[in-house]
């Protein structure tokens, strides 16, 4: 006799009817599907300098953003949390005591990897550290062994000094290790912290190490070395490895210029840009060649307000579908009125959980991110990027590139006639809010503080999700 089955309410997704399903699994973030179970830790390996924090960080921002509950261990972390550091003699191999201390801040870390994994929720750990000796990495085997996690291995390999000493200069000299140390001498004991571990090194060798699974990043993503991938998220860790660079360049993210529907206030459709829409495209050309960029590639959506406001910059530009704004389904190219009037229920239950609330054969903010993964896959690889697309497209983009969570992406501010430009720094992204000085309408909606349900969701089956005003 096949379960009968509820539709839930916020998601439109079929859940078995007799039992207490959450409507959204806890574990996910982005609420992607679940992929990485067992859980996996990533560990990190290579000589300080070799962007590993950096890659932790920005491996952990895309994988939470994907919907995979991830968090870096920084092992240095723990080690200025029990000493006060003096000098590269504490990484030295014969200082005894120091190096019974930095077993014990590994051991710390990996407790609360474990606690991480199997009770806070957590898919995935980033043990990051420098792990360059077989010991640790055994150490960390047999913990992966013992709890039942997936190892994978991340090695970066780099002797190209200039490489190194632009790593130590962004980020090295400025942490906490050398607040208030010049930078000479800054630099000059971080270099004989390398050659203490330089002495202990034993790389990752694909003969030795046939068994494990890992990726090799050598030369700043030139060359890669992949063995036994294991699984989905491995794949898809050494695919994102893959396209990632770090040349300096800008993404620009704006919307279309103000549309015909905009000043009516209807959701989605298909209209064209208004008079001031207009302006704004013009706006943006002038802004564009401000920007006095030596190549600038320029991507649409496959609607017509922003073809047109692509049209109008005159450079050569690449419509994705993948761009298109959100499917509001049976909302589409209504007013938030008439919504309310016509679905009071479903204007409701989005106001409750707006990231994963779904549109009657429509699109949720869950979905989206889904849909413009291989954009932000392909913003990867290239260099300067503007990208003119539409309010909820917009917010994924940027919930990527600023860390947002699935609670906050779906209310960021991403005003009409607005370019926001987004340039990497150190272990982030730089933002600057640019406005073009076109007047157009305002067309966001914030969290409302009480949430109004009608009194017909009380007898329906997640009503254990609703905050009633009746
Ligand atoms: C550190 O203490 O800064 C790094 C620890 C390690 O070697 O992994």
């Amino acid at each position: 006799m096949p379960t009968e089955l509820t539709q839930n309410r916020i998601q439109k997704i079929w859940v078995p009817s007799n039992e207490d399903v959450p409507a959204v699994p806890p574990r996910a973030a982005y609420g992607g599907p679940h992929l990485a179970n067992p859980p996996t830790v990533i560990v990190m390996v290579g000589l300080p300098a070799r962007g590993k924090t950096y890659i932790s960080r920005k491996l952990t921002r895309y994988l939470n953003w994907i919907g995979l509950p991830t968090k870096v261990f920084n092992v240095g972390e723990y080690r200025r949390e029990a000493v006060i550091y003096s000098s590269y003699d504490f990484f030295k191999a014969d200082n005894k005591d120091a190096v019974r201390i930095r077993h014990q801040c590994a051991l710390a870390a990996l407790h609360d990897v474990k606690t991480y994994l199997t009770e806070e929720g957590g898919h995935i750990a980033v043990f990051d550290a420098t792990n360059t000796t077989r010991d640790r990495r055994d150490l960390i085997l047999n913990f992966g062994n013992e709890n039942g996690f997936k190892i994978f291995f991340i090695e970066s390999v780099c002797d190209d000094p200039n490489v190194i000493a632009t790593n130590i200069m962004v980020v090295k000299i400025s942490c906490p290790d050398y607040q208030g140390c010049n930078t000479s001498d800054a630099v000059e004991d971080f270099q004989k912290r390398i050659e203490c571990y330089r002495a202990l090194y034993q790389p990752l060798d694909p003969e030795h190490d046939r068994n494990l699974s890992f990726i090799k990043v050598i030369d700043v993503g030139c060359r890669f070395v992949v063995n036994r991938v294991q699984d989905h998220i491995q794949s898809r860790i050494v695919y994102y490895l893959m396209n990632i660079h770090v040349q300096p360049r800008s993404i620009y993210l704006c919307r279309h210029g103000e549309s015909e529907d905009n000043l009516q206030g209807r959701l989605g459709g298909d209209s064209g840009l208004s008079a001031q829409g207009r302006k704004f495209a013009v706006a943006l050309t002038h802004f564009v060649e401000e920007q006095n960029l030596s190549e600038v590639k320029v991507w649409s959506s496959q609607l017509r307000r922003s073809i047109q406001t692509a049209e109008a910059l005159g450079l050569p530009y690449e419509q994705w579908k993948a761009l298109n704004e959100i499917d509001a389904g049976v909302c589409e190219e209504m007013t938030y009125e008439e919504i309310k009037e016509k679905y009071p229920e479903e204007f409701a239950l989005r106001d409750q959980d707006k990231f994963h609330y779904r549109y009657p054969r429509g699109e949720s903010y869950q979905d989206l991110v889904q849909r413009v993964e291989p954009v932000i896959m392909e913003l990867e690889r290239q260099e300067n990027v503007l990208v003119i697309c539409h309010q909820a497209v917009m917010r994924c983009l940027l919930a990527y590139f600023l860390d947002k969570s699935a609670e906050e992406l779906p209310y960021l501010k991403c005003p009409l006639h607005t370019v926001l430009k987004l340039t990497p720094v150190a272990y982030g992204c730089k933002v600057e809010s640019i406005f073009l000085n076109v007047d157009g309408v305002n067309t966001q909606r914030d969290k409302p503080e009480v949430i109004c349900m009608p009194a017909i969701v009380s007898c329906l089956p997640s009503h254990r999700l609703v905050l009633y005003c009746l």
